[in-house]
């Protein structure tokens, strides 16, 4: 029997997609996550020396225009991914902004991954990021694998962070290995499911990495007395907890295989990566809006997940970035929007390294691609190829924080328009417009306040009209309709206004206390939370 050509890409395709782990690290900032980017493509021999990836202080290497615009700015906010080739495996880490802010864009990137490394300190657990990101990847039921870091510094204790973790966010933590010594005194790592011991030898020069020597658990045992003794009762303990791996639970969000290790001399990465590759999941069907699966090995579609405009100082262009869901993408492929139905060509379609961009001839599932001269597409936008698909649109998250804003120069109101209309497009904040404000004085509407400093900045620098704003006194956002908007608008302490992206009716209310006493006070009027991760 002979195969067509269609049937060797099907499987082509579905070979490529069992290939790829696409995932992000949620972390607080400082925890590590720049040195476990780098010690990650390091030990994976994708680049050949740490410090190569971010350009972090003066670890710079791939450079770009990202940088010196995230630098001019004081602030990061890019999103880039990276590709790392490990063992017959493709890795796509898709990069999270790395400031101590939110941004929508954090929470859009996790969109586009099937599982997430929840980075920690080990001296000081959860924090307030970490746990912001963690609930949206619990609303998403999405695997996540733990990774403890610095544990070559003095720390906590392993068993109370785990206690920390089951207890603070109700993920039951699974450890897959065990450190010998305490954080500070570290000596090594036991694998639970073989039961050999890695000693951890540091070397001097901070990035490099640190020699790994594997040893039988006899060996051990005599090299490392007492603590050898300490970490096999805690791993006995483990045992008679119940405390191991369990597929089913990770793969629903519920339980989270925990890894001990230190980014910084590369120590315990290399389980890191054999742990995602063994246990993330690769890339599977996507569901469309009327239900329809899409196989992996179906013809392509891909989802915007995040729009970035003026990358290049060059061309002042606007770039999509899309994760593939399904098929093959071929540069120069012209595609479908389902949003308008008009093709959309994809001559210059370019891969994302670090923050380098090179041409990209070929992508499977699982892959982002990076699609310049994208001014036609928005957040959440399906491209496709063959039978129509239309993904669900990324949820956006309930703004926190409001500002009315207005041209410096009313002069310039042309360019203020058009600066608003692109900000909002690329979802760098949600705007917000109503009769009663009018049109020159929108409501920009933000999860943190950093965004309104990014607003400024490009209102001013990139679209020539400085802007004012002047915060308003809302700190709740709820969904509502025509029917409850005129009695909603009329109580005190609340506010209805259009979201003009998609002309969903938000109802803004000074704060959660008065939200309360509404609801109490005049019952059946429909004001919806709007879902964080939906
Ligand atoms: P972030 O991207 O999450 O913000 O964190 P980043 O990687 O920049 O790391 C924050 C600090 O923690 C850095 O030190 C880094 O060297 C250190 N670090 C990361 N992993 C480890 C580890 O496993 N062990 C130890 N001991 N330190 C670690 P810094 O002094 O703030 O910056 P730098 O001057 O080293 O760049």
């Amino acid at each position: 029997m002979t195969t067509t050509a269609s049937e060797r890409s099907t499987t082509e395709v579905a070979r490529e997609a069992g290939r790829r782990r696409t995932f992000a690290v949620i972390s607080h900032p400082d925890a590590g996550k720049s040195t476990l980017t780098e010690a990650l493509a390091l030990h994976a021999a994708a680049i050949s020396s740490a410090g190569a990836v971010h350009g972090k202080g003066d670890r710079r290497g791939v450079t770009s225009d990202w940088m010196e615009m995230e630098q001019d700015r004081g602030i990061s906010i890019t999103s880039a991914a990276l590709r790392i080739d490990y063992s017959d495996r493709v890795l796509n880490l898709v990069d999270t902004p790395g400031h101590a802010d939110f941004s929508e864009d954090t929470y859009r990137v996790l969109s586009a991954v099937d599982c997430a490394i929840m980075l920690l300190d080990s001296a000081k657990g959860l924090e307030p990021q970490t746990l912001k990101l963690f609930d949206v990847c619990r609303a998403r039921r999405m695997p996540v694998i733990t990774f403890v870091n610095k544990w070559d510094r003095p720390g906590r204790e392993p068993l109370e962070l785990l206690d920390e973790i089951e207890q603070r966010i109700g993920l039951r933590p699974t450890p897959l290995n065990w450190p010998v010594g305490i954080a500070g005194d570290f000596r090594g790592l036991i694998d639970r499911s073989s039961g050999t011991y890695t000693k951890m030898t540091r070397t001097p020069g901070g990035a490099s990495k640190a020699v790994e020597q594997v040893l039988p658990a006899e060996d051990a045992a005599r090299i490392e007395g007492q603590e050898w003794g300490q970490a096999s009762e805690e791993i006995e303990l483990l045992g008679e907890i119940g405390a191991d791996f369990d597929h089913d639970s990770f793969m629903a969000g519920e339980s989270s295989p925990v890894l001990f290790g230190a980014a910084l001399p590369n120590f315990g990465v290399g389980q890191l990566l054999e742990t995602i590759v063994g246990l993330a999941p690769a890339p599977t069907a996507k569901t469309g809006t009327r239900d329809e699966p899409r196989p992996v090995d179906a013809p392509f579609s891909g989802q915007v997940f995040k729009m970035q405009a003026n990358m290049d100082k060059n061309h002042r262009d606007r770039m999509a970035f899309v994760r593939v869901s399904s098929g093959r993408f071929d540069r120069g492929m012209v595609l479908t929007h389902a949003a308008t139905g008009r093709p959309f060509a994809t001559k210059y379609s370019q891969a994302v390294f670090g923050s380098e961009r090179s041409t990209i001839d070929t992508a499977f599932p699982g892959d982002v691609i990076a699609l310049v001269n994208a001014q036609a597409l928005s957040v959440g936008d399906t491209l496709y190829d063959g039978p129509k698909v239309e993904f669900p649109p990324i949820p956006s998250f309930a703004p926190e924080h409001f500002v009315v804003a207005r041209a410096v120069d009313a002069g310039k109101y042309k360019q203020f328009q058009r600066g608003i209309a692109q900000l909002d497009a690329e979802g760098v904040v949600q705007v917000l417009t109503s009769d009663v404000r009018g049109e020159q004085a929108p409501v920009l509407a933000a999860v943190g306040p950093l965004q309104f400093d990014v607003v400024r900045h490009r209102m001013e620098h990139e679209f020539r009209s400085p802007i004012d704003t002047s915060p308003l006194d809302y700190s709740v956002a709820r969904r509502t309709d025509t029917e409850s908007a005129p009695a909603l608008h009329a109580l005190s302490g609340a506010e209805v206004l259009r979201r003009r992206n998609d002309g969903e009716l938000l109802v803004l209310v000074h704060n959660k206390w008065r939200l309360r006493v509404i609801e109490r006070e005049h019952p059946g009027l429909f004001m919806e939370p709007l879902l964080a991760g939906g």
